[in-house]
């Protein structure tokens, strides 16, 4: 699971189906959400980074970035929205991003990285997203925006880095 919505009985009815929750990983502090009753329930792993850490009450894995989880998902540490906010990316068929509010995705179906809404650091938001095109990423999942996913993400991470270049950017007061 990554993050965590609602607790709710229909929901977990679902998640039973499916097979359980083994690993719960967690993009950034405000987005923990339910994710203890989902552990409790499932005897599942909450997964999130050290400096993000304080907003679960007894995580499992406490990471760095860098790290792989479940043999095929990297996580890539992208400080800025908060200063442990992190990205995961599945390595499966295809290849998933999933950003959390580091990068959104706009009506017109592209990208955008999140410099204004509850950002801590808008200048470390592009010195993460900047960072991006080292990896091999097919398809971004954001946790915001106008869709859900956007695919061709090579291409649509390009973009977004050359429409963002002569932005402005105010540089961090709180990291
Ligand atoms: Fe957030």
């Amino acid at each position: 699971m990554i993050d965590s919505p609602e607790f709710s009985d229909n929901l977990v009815e679902r998640i039973k189906e499916d097979g359980g929750i083994r690993w719960i990983f967690i993009t950034h502090s405000d987005d923990v959400g339910e994710a203890i009753n989902f552990r409790a329930k499932f005897g599942s792993q909450i997964c999130i980074h050290k400096k993000d850490s304080w907003s679960v009450k007894d995580a499992d894995m406490k990471f760095n970035g860098g790290e792989e989880l479940a043999g095929h998902a990297q996580l890539i540490h992208t400080p800025g929205h908060t200063l442990g906010s992190s990205m995961l990316l599945a390595k499966l068929d295809q290849h998933y991003l999933f950003t959390g509010d580091t990068i959104l995705t706009t009506a017109g179906g592209g990208l955008m990285a999140n410099t204004r809404m509850y950002t801590k650091s808008p200048s470390d938001v592009m010195k993460s997203v900047r960072k991006l095109p080292q990896f091999k990423v097919d398809v971004i999942l954001p946790a915001h925006g106008a869709r859900s996913f956007v695919v061709e993400a090579t291409e649509a991470l390009k973009i977004m880095l050359e429409k963002m270049s002569g932005e402005q950017i105010e540089p961090s007061k709180d990291l």
